[in-house]
Order: C-alpha cells, then structure tokens, then sequence
C-alpha cells in the first residue's frame, strides 16, 4: 500500500490537544518517469453521435461540468504521446478545470472585508453552541482542512453524529448544501448546526441574545451592516457566517500550475493518474470543474440505509444519492464519504474498483467493471493527493477572491424547446411568451427532475427518465428560475412575457 497522506487515517478528537499541532503532510512520492501510455477510454461516444460529442466539447469551453464528455471524446493525452497529441485537445480539456475568477456572492449579501471578518469571528467563537464549547470551527477545523478528521464527529452531547463532518472548501459553488442538499443556501444552512440538538444544541434567537451583551460584538455587527435594519438578528449573523464562508477558496497548488501552463509541475506519475481520472476511471463524469465537484447527487454504491438525497425530495430515483463532495485538499481531510468510512484515498479507489453495491439506483456513470493495476491505482492515488497543499492549507489569497462578480448576461432565447442533454439545460436562458407551453425533453442518459420554487409557482415535474418530456405552464408573465433537484447546477431561467 502506498505509504503517503490520505492513505493514513489520522483520527483525532475535536477536543484532543493534537490539534494545536500543526498535522504535516508528508512530500508524495514521485514515481519513476516510465515509458509507455494508455489511451483515453472513447466508450462515452458509442451511444452519442459524433457530432454530440463534439458539440459537448465546444460547451465545455465557456462552461463547465461536462468534463467526461469532453474528455471521452478527445484523443488520447497521456504523458508519454503528449507531443503528438493536437495542443487544442489538451487545452479544452485543462479548460475544464481552470480555476475560477470571481467567488458568486449573493446579490443580496454582498462580501465587505468587516462583515467577512465578523463572520470568521462568529465561526470560531463557542458562544454559538448551549454549552459553550463548541463552536463551528470545532468540527470544521482549519487545521484539518475545515473538517474534524473523524469517521462521524460529536457536538454538545458527546452523542456520534449521523453522517461524517465535510471540509467546507469551495462551499461558494455549491448550489445546495449537506450531503442531501437539504439547504439551499448557505445563509439558509446555518440554522440547522446551531439549532440541532447534538451539534450546538442552541438558537439563532440565543446568539442574538449572547453577541448583544459583548460591546465589541456590537460594534463589529454595526460596522458589518452599517445601513440594515436590527444589526444583531438571525439574519445579520447567519449572513456573516456566510460570507465568511465563501472565502474558503482551496488554494492553488501544482496541479493549478500545470493547468496554467507550466507543463513539468506534475510527475509522470500524477499526469498518469489523471488520465486515469479523466479516461477509463470516468472519474471527471462526476468531479468535474475547478473543485472537483457538479454538485450533482449520485449512488456510488456504498451499503447503508440513509436515502440521502432520495429521501430529502422523495424520489426514489435519488435514494442513496450523496452530493459529490470536491475533491480539492483531501489530503487532509480523511477520512472519506457521507459516512466516514473509507480511510485513504487507496481504499477509495478500492471502492470504485469493485463497484460496491448493486442496486437500481447505482449510478450509471460511474466506471463499470473498472481494473487497476498496481502502479495505476497509485498513480491516480498520486493525482488525487496532487490536488492537496503540501503544507498546511491556508484559504486562497488570489487577487480574484476578492474581485467583484460580472453582472452582464447574454439575452433570452426566444424557443419553448429546452434539452437536458449531459447534465445542462441548454439554452440556459430562455424568453416565451404568456400562455405558451414549454416543452422540456430529457434527452440525456440520465434522471433528471424539473423543481421550480417559487411563492407565485410551485413546481415539481418528478423523476423524469431518459426520453421523457415535460411541458410547462406558467401562471403569468414574470422570471421563474428552475432546476433539477438531483443536479442542481442544471439552471434555467424563464422570462414569461
Ligand atoms: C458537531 C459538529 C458540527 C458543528 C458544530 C458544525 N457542523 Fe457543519 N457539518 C457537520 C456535519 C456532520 C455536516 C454534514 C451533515 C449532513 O450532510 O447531513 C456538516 C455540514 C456543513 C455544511 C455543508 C457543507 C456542504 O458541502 O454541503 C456547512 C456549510 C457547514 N456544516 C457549516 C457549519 C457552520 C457555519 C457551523 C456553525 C454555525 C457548523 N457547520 C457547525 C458537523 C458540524
Ligand atoms: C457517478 C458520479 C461519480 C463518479 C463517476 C466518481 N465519483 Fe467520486 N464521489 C461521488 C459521490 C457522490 C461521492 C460521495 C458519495 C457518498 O459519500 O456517498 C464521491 C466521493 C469521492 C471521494 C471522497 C471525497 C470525500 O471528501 O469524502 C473521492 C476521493 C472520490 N469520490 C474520488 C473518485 C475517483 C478517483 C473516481 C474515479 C475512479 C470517482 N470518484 C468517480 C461521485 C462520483
């Protein structure tokens, strides 16, 4: 087995004194430069035309989340052909994962350096939980990735908590948050650790109650919201903890360097591990973008009877459906899965490797009948760790993080045909007129869900298998933003006019 980080469980206890010490992480291995390559695995177009997979590749371009698709249909890049590879092929492809350039605030809590600043004071501070012990930062601890290095971590009652403690990189992105997406934002989620009985066992209306008695508190909160009503209200706290929030960008690190252009930043090694990633481990259909995530909800196969994402919208089609975590800075932030019980990055791959558990909910984009060989299994064990800070990670100073967020947005498509191929509505924007149907057809090869929540429309198409259309009514002219509750970064917005 591969002796590294993430492939050793390093469980400590919240309250442990470990934590003050600053956890190392070993340099990984590089491998021995080796001749020889293996091709991209081109399976993924059999069953699409051609010209779909090439257009999914021109989408990739200027959007993300279609990584696997790009990827299958391009030529073969592994390390040892790359020179006779067609440069534009790989560029496409590192497209896919170019980092970001703004972080997707919300209009309605704009990021100010006081308000980001109260927030992270907020996160750290036990006066958020009833015993004044805990506070969020017990459990997402920067020191360990803002995760707690525990199978299942334990709040205010000592009592094992249900599903493991996700590190909190790159939440920004993230359209809904938990494992089963039961928040739908991150201002939203807030409520639910400082009010659940075994986390922090407390209310909102408490910590308004507590930060009202702290001066300093009080001229924190009226510098952060020097124009909104009660400075110090749920809202006001749950709106600094977010903003503070979506400055955990996972810094860059060699990969980074390597997709910029800096073609030695990665080992033979890595660079064989992540055609693996993207080849025949089909590991890119899921972890897609610059984390590594589409936040979609898929059933990898691990036993266990929490529905996840299948019980939280009742589907049946979604049971035992996880959100993707990213896979940004896992190194330290083992152990791995929804309930915390893959050790090391080695037994994960172990996992997709067998397949885990047959059922008909399984995904059928995760790699079928995969086999690895020794060195491959380390290799993409060594992209996998690549995607870590060698250090102790620090949330990303990029100029960027701070950069403010571009308004403009291409006009409507006037059309009342919407297609759900490979994950994405396409056209995303659309414009039709009061009284029209719109028709929305899954052409995709998977269940896709059609959920508008809105005060004026509430509406929910159910599982909508392959082949089949959904049409629409709309109450009435005005903008309705729709999604799919099993990928939710499938956005649509209709202008009814
Ligand atoms: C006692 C440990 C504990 C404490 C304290 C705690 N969390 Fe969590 N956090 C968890 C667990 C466990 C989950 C996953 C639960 C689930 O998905 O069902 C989670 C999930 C999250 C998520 C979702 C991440 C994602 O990718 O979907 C966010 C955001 C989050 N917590 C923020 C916070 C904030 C902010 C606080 C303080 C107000 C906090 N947590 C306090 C254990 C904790
Ligand atoms: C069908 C989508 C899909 C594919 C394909 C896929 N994954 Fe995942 N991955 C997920 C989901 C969903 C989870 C969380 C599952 C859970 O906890 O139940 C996950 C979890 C993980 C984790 C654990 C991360 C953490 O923080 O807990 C790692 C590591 C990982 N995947 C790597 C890979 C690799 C390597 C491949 C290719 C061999 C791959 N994945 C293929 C969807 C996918």
């Amino acid at each position: 087995m591969r002796k590294g980080v993430g492939t050793s469980p390093a469980p400590r206890s919240w309250r442990g004194e470990d934590r003050r010490e600053e956890p190392r992480r070993p340099q990984a291995q590089p491998a021995p430069a080796r001749p020889g390559s293996r091709a991209m695995d081109e399976e993924g177009c059999a069953e699409r035309s051609r010209r779909r997979c090439a257009a999914s590749a021109f989408m990739l371009a200027a959007a993300t989340g279609f990584l696997a698709i790009a990827a299958l249909t391009l030529r073969p890049i592994s390390p040892g052909v790359r020179a006779a590879e067609p440069a534009d092929a790989l560029a496409v492809l590192k497209a896919g994962f170019a980092r970001p350039t703004f972080i997707p605030h919300p209009v309605d809590n704009p990021p100010t350096a006081a308000k980001i600043a109260l927030g992270k004071r907020i996160f750290e501070d036990v006066e958020l939980s009833a015993t004044g012990t805990i506070a969020c930062a017990s459990c997402h601890d920067a020191k360990l990735g803002f995760a707690d290095g525990e199978p299942k971590g334990k709040g205010v009652t000592g009592r094992r908590l249900v599903r493991h403690t996700p590190s909190l990189w790159n939440v920004a992105w993230s359209p809904l948050l938990f494992w089963d997406g039961r928040a739908s934002s991150l201002e939203d989620q807030i409520r639910f650790p400082i009010e659940h009985p075994d986390e922090m066992g407390s209310t909102l209306a408490n910590a308004v109650d507590r930060f009202s008695r702290h001066d300093s508190y009080v001229r924190a909160f009226a510098e952060a919201f020097p124009t909104d009503g009660p400075r110090i209200s749920p809202r006001t706290i749950a709106q600094a903890l977010a903003a503070y929030e979506r400055t955990l960008v996972s810094p860059p690190t060699r990969f980074d360097r390597w997709v910029a252009g800096d073609p030695g930043a990665l080992t033979p090694s890595e660079l064989a591990g992540f055609a693996i990633f993207s080849g025949k481990g089909r590991c890119s259909s899921c972890h897609a973008g610059f984390a590594f995530t589409d936040h979609g909800f898929y059933d990898i196969g691990l036993p266990g009877s929490d529905k996840g994402r299948g019980g939280q919208i009742g589907l049946s089609a979604a049971d035992h459906a996880f959100k993707t975590p990213t896979l940004r800075e896992l190194a330290w932030t083992a152990p791995y899965m929804h309930d915390g019980s893959l050790a090391t990055l080695d037994d994960v791959v172990r996992h997709y490797e067998s397949g885990g558990v047959t059922r008909s909910t399984r995904s059928r984009d995760l790699p079928q009948g995969l086999v690895l060989s020794e060195r491959e299994r380390s290799d993409l064990v060594a992209f996998l760790e690549v995607l870590s800070s060698e250090t102790p990670p620090q949330p990303s100073r990029e100029t960027w993080v701070n950069a403010a967020m571009p308004a403009a947005r291409a006009p409507p498509a006037d059309t009342t045909l919407v297609s759900q191929a490979n994950k994405l509505f396409h056209p995303q924007y659309v414009r039709v007129r009061s009284g029209e149907l719109l028709t929305v057809v899954n052409d995709d090869t998977r269940t896709h869900n059609v959920r508008i929540y809105d005060p004026r429309f509430d509406y929910n198409s159910g599982a909508q298998e392959p082949r089949e259309t959904v049409t629409i009514r709309f109450p009435g002219p005005g903008t309705f933003e729709a999604f799919c509750a099993i990928h939710p970064s499938m956005r649509l917005t209709v202008v009814v006019e």
